[in-house]
């Protein structure tokens, strides 16, 4: 669809006009755009005009439920089991494996798996002929690569977390595993999904800031979410998990990639762990906040301050009571999570910079910085007729010939179906996307198909290089 026709279908009027009225994943299957609205958008400020292109229904469009089974009954495990208590008669929970007994327990009772349904280690979904459509994988990162391996050859597709695996090479099997045996394995690069960036796409895609010239992408983590998941927590070491440009980001070269439309040709990036190491550990910080650390009531990575008194990040503690702060402490003994975050066994960096040349000469930056107070994601891009400018929350476009501006703003958290869902509503979103690509046999449903996401996990893998041997890296997909 040329700027023109976007124009005219959208209606894009003028200072304080509207644009109504259109889905814009319907706009790309070319379905009709007035079914399957989920919520109205909110008013645009007085000066603006607005975008507003309502949001898919969460509900996937499907006959019968697709069977599933959960390998890792964790946060990202039990999110995707999730979309089944939303939509049952869509999708249906039928196998559950997960080493912690605890987790495997509570998925198994919520969804009501027969117990010889229920598995420790992922290998033993294996030793069982198939017995579902589909396998979702939530893993740690170092096991993605063997059970989607195994999946694929035992008939199931595969809803598949990112990293997709630790290694290029590994990456490039999963492909080609996929592609042998024609199974549908969606990558959960759940920004693709969520109206936020699906709607920032759309107008890139309708040339109303003409030619597309840059892209400057930021991913704020927050640096109490640093100290929890890239210091202390599970993700901490790059060679027990994926460097942290993986690890975190690789959502975001994924976004670039996606908005950008074109091949990736070269790479270049720097970064490094500035504060979390030994060397900086004030004089006689012991080895845990819970320690009697002297610094504690002002150090910003304190244990004590992040799960106590803010009680952020509970869910790994997996506590019945995440109010029963002597549980919290108990914890903080006796986990990695009461480590001062000066003595860990962490090497992620804490910053990161990266710039990317497509075909064309379209050129992108993204940094990844811990040191922020909120997370999220904030997008500057720049076309030959117009600007736009988002945090993930709403973006304005800017018309350099009308000096007009529109802004997207919908409150997508306000929308019935999608109150709760996670990363902007892409995590059900993604769960419905599969479960119609699976039920219609037809991988075309995804945004973040195995071909285009594992293209966008080799330009992460090439930015590690490109940082570790401090030169650019060409991209050959
Ligand atoms: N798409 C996203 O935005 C997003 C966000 C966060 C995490 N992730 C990724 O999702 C994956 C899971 O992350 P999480 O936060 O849910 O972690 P988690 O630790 O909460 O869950 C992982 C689960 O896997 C289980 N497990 C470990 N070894 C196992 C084995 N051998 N067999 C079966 N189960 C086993 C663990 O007990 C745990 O319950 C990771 O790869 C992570 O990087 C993706």
């Amino acid at each position: 669809m040329n700027r023109k026709e976007f124009l005219k279908r959208l209606g894009i009027i003028t200072v304080g006009a509207t644009l109504i009225g259109v889905d814009s994943e319907a706009m790309a299957s070319g379905k009709s755009a007035s079914s399957g609205a989920a919520g109205e958008s909110s008013d645009p400020s007085a000066d603006d005009g607005k975008i507003d292109m309502p949001v898919r229904s969460l509900k996937a469009d499907v006959s019968s439920p697709v069977s599933v089974i959960i390998i890792g009954a964790g946060s990202r495990g039990r999110t995707y089991a999730g979309y089944s208590a939303r939509f049952p008669d869509t999708m249906k929970v039928v196998g559950v494996a997960d080493i912690n007994v605890y987790r495997r327990n509570l998925v198994a009772k919520r969804y009501g798996v027969p117990k010889e349904n229920c598995f420790g280690d992922f290998s033993e979904v294996f030793q069982r002929a198939k017995f579902a459509d589909a396998v979702v994988i939530a893993t740690p990162d170092n096991l993605h690569y063997e059970p989607c391996m195994k999946a694929i050859a035992a008939g199931y597709h595969v809803l598949l977390e990112k990293p997709a695996a630790q290694t290029e090479k590994e990456c490039r099997d999963i492909l080609a595993q996929a592609k042998r045996y024609g199974r549908i394995v969606a990558i959960c690069h759940v920004l693709r999904y969520a109206p936020y960036f699906v709607a920032l796409r759309d107008v890139v895609n309708s040339g109303v800031i003409g030619d597309l010239v840059s892209i400057q992408h930021m991913e704020p983590i927050q640096y109490a979410h640093m100290a929890h998941s890239y210091v202390r927590g599970n993700w901490r070491n790059s060679k027990q998990t994926t460097p942290i440009i993986l690890a975190k980001s690789c959502h975001d070269i994924d976004i670039i990639r996606w908005i950008v439309g074109r091949p990736c040709k070269s790479v270049n990036a720097e970064g490094s762990l500035k504060l979390f190491r030994a060397e900086n550990a004030p004089k006689g910080a012991p080895m845990r906040c819970t320690d009697g650390c002297p610094y504690e009531k002002e150090c910003p990575y304190s244990a004590i301050d992040i799960y106590v008194r803010r009680k952020r990040h509970l869910t790994v503690f997996d506590l019945p009571d995440k109010k029963d702060e002597a549980a919290i402490m108990e914890k903080l003994r006796t986990t990695g999570y009461g480590r001062c975050v000066f003595h860990c066994d962490n090497d992620q960096c804490d910053h990161y910079v990266m710039t990317m040349l497509f075909e064309g000469g379209v050129t992108a930056s993204f940094t990844m910085d811990a040191f922020t107070p909120w997370g999220g994601r904030r997008t500057r891009i720049m076309g030959t007729r117009g600007y736009i400018e988002g945090d993930m929350k709403k973006f304005t476009v800017w018309d350099f010939r009308t000096g007009r501006k529109s802004v997207w703003n919908k409150k997508v958290e306000e929308i019935p179906e999608y109150r709760g869902a996670g990363h902007g509503g892409g995590d059900l979103a993604l769960a419905r996307d599969f479960v119609e690509a699976v039920s219609k046999q037809d991988q075309n449903r995804l945004s973040s198909t195995v071909d285009v996401s594992i293209e966008s996990h080799i330009i992460g893998f090439d930015a590690e290089r490109s940082r570790k041997r401090g030169k650019r890296v060409d991209v050959k997909i």
